[in-house]
C-alpha cells in the first residue's frame, strides 16, 4: 500500500527541530512573564466573520489565505490564521475590560494560512503573541518592540527592527489619496496584484516583494509626513523611549503591514540572513470598538517560532542522559530501583531493554547519545553500589548508592 504524506504545507516537528522550536517557545513564555502578560488558551477555530471583520475583507490573508468551511449547520468557521482577532472577540466576550485597567495577554499556537509553501513559509505554522489593551501610551507600544528586541538578543540571532507609523482616521485618509494619485502615475510599473491593491489597498502596494514595484514606490509619498499633530507626537515618543531603552531600529517608511486593524505603530523584526519577517506588530486602537466592543486601545505582536527557530545558532544544552544497563536478568530488578532512585533525583534515564553482554549494551548506550552508562551486574547489586562510566571520556567510578546520591545532585 501507498504510505501517506502529510498534507501539504502541514509538517511534522521533532527531534533538533523540536529543540529549537521549544528553545523559542521557553524563552519568549520567559521574557512573556518579565513583563507580567497572562496566557490564554485560544479555540483554533472562529466565525470567519471574526477574521474577515478585523483582518480586513481586502487583505491577502482573508482574500486568499484562510481556510473557511461550514459547519453543519452551514455556518462559515475558519482555521484561525493569526491569535489577534481571537484574542479581541475573548477580550469583548469575556467582559475583560471591566476587570483590570490593563490587560496583558499572551497565546501560543498553530495558525493556518493557504500561501505557497518554501523556506520558512508553511501552510500550519505556529505564533507566541502578546497583546496589551487599555493605554494609548506610546511607551506600551516601545514596550512591546522592547520584548522582540530581547527575544532576537537572547537567542542571539541578528536581526533589524524596522519601524513605521501609518497614522489614523484623521490622518490617513488625505495621505491614502496622496498615494494613490502617485500609484496612477507609476501604474505601467506595477504588478498585476498591485494594479488591483491600488484601488481596494493602496497601502500594501508599498511592501509589494516585485522589483519592479519596489523602484515605482520609491519616489511615493510617505505616511510619516501626513502625520496628524497627535500621531506625529506618539511616533516621536515612541522613537524616543526606544532610544532610552537602548533598542537599535530603522525607520521604513514603506513598512505598512498585511493587516487592516493597525493603527499608528507598526514594527517588524527582519532577519536579512533569511531575507524574512520573524517578529511583528503593531498598534490597532479602533479593533475592540469595530469587534463590537467598548473602544479600547491596543498594541502587539507575534513570534513566528518556526522562523526564529531556523535562526538559532547554540542550542540550550541539554541535561545529561543516564542509561542504566542491567547485566544479566537477576539484576534486573536492582536495575529497577537504580533508575527510580536516578529518576527522583530528577535524572533522565534509560534503562537498558536489551539482553546483552556490556559490550553490545554500550553501544546500544552510544546510540541512544546517553552521557553515562550506569553498569550494575552481580557484584555491584551485592554491594548496593553502582559503576558509572562517563560515555564522553571512557572514565569509570564505582559508586555506593549514598556516594552516587551525592555524584549526581
Ligand atoms: P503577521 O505578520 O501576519 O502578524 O505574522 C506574525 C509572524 O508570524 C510573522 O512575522 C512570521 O514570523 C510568522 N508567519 C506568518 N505567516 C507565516 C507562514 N505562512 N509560515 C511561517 N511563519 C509565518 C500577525 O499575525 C499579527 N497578529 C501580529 C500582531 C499581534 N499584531 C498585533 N498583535
Amino acid at each position: 500500500m501507498e504510505e501517506f504524506r502529510s498534507v501539504r504545507g502541514f509538517h511534522d516537528i521533532f527531534g533538533e527541530e523540536l529543540e529549537r522550536f521549544n528553545a523559542v517557545r521557553q524563552t519568549v513564555r520567559r521574557i512573556l512573564e518579565l513583563y507580567n502578560f497572562e496566557e490564554i488558551i485560544l479555540p483554533v477555530v472562529e466565525y470567519a466573520e471574526v477574521f474577515q471583520r478585523s483582518i480586513g475583507e481586502a487583505t491577502d490573508i482573508v482574500q486568499k489565505e484562510m481556510f473557511v468551511f461550514p459547519d453543519k449547520k452551514g455556518r462559515l468557521l475558519a482555521l484561525r490564521p493569526e491569535g489577534t482577532a481571537g484574542v479581541v472577540r475573548a477580550f469583548i466576550q469575556n467582559r475583560m475590560f471591566a476587570l483590570k485597567p490593563y490587560t496583558k495577554l499572551f497565546y501560543e499556537g498553530p495558525m493556518f494560512r493557504y500561501e505557497r509553501p518554501q523556506a520558512g513559509r508553511y501552510r500550519q505554522f505556529h505564533q507566541i503573541g502578546g497583546e496589551v489593551f487599555g493605554s494609548l501610551d506610546p511607551l506600551v507600544d516601545a514596550e512591546v518592540i522592547s520584548i522582540a528586541h530581547k527575544v532576537v538578543k537572547e537567542l542571539k540571532i541578528e536581526a533589524v527592527v524596522e519601524v513605521n507609523s501609518i497614522g489614523c482616521k484623521v490622518c490617513r485618509p488625505a495621505y491614502r489619496e496622496a498615494l494613490v494619485q502617485y500609484l496612477e502615475q507609476v501604474a505601467g510599473h506595477l504588478c498585476e496584484d498591485c494594479i488591483d491593491r491600488k484601488d481596494r489597498n493602496p497601502l500594501r502596494v508599498l511592501d509589494c516583494k516585485v522589483p519592479t514595484c519596489k523602484s515605482a514606490v520609491k519616489d511615493a509619498p510617505k505616511m510619516v509626513d501626513f502625520l496628524c499633530e497627535e500621531c506625529r507626537k506618539h511616533y516621536q515618543k515612541l522613537l524616543e523611549y526606544l532610544n532610552i531603552m537602548g533598542i537599535p531600529y530603522v525607520e521604513n517608511p514603506n513598512l505598512v503591514r498585511g493587516l487592516d486593524y493597525y493603527t499608528k505603530t507598526v514594527f517588524e523584526v527582519v532577519s536579512q540572513e533569511l531575507g524574512i519577517t520573524i517578529i511583528a506588530g503593531g498598534r490597532y486602537d479602533y479593533l475592540v470598538e469595530e469587534m463590537g466592543g467598548v473602544p479600547t486601545p491596543a498594541v502587539g505582536f507575534a513570534v513566528g517560532v518556526e522562523r526564529v527557530a531556523m535562526l538559532i545558532k547554540e542550542l540550550p544544552q541539554r541535561q545529561p542522559l543516564y542509561m542504566v544497563i542491567p547485566l544479566g536478568e537477576n539484576t534486573v530488578s536492582y536495575a529497577l530501583k537504580v533508575c527510580e532512585f536516578l529518576r527522583e533525583k530528577g535524572k533522565s534515564v534509560e534503562l537498558s531493554y536489551k539482553r546483552a553482554g556490556l559490550k553490545k549494551q554500550l553501544e546500544l548506550a552510544n546510540k541512544l547519545k546517553a552521557d553515562y552508562a550506569v553498569i550494575v551486574g552481580e557484584d555491584e547489586m551485592k554491594e548496593e553500589s553502582v559503576s558509572i562510566k562517563n560515555l564522553h571520556t571512557g572514565e569509570q567510578v564505582k559508586l555506593n548508592l549514598k556516594e552516587l546520591f551525592s555524584h549526581v545532585l
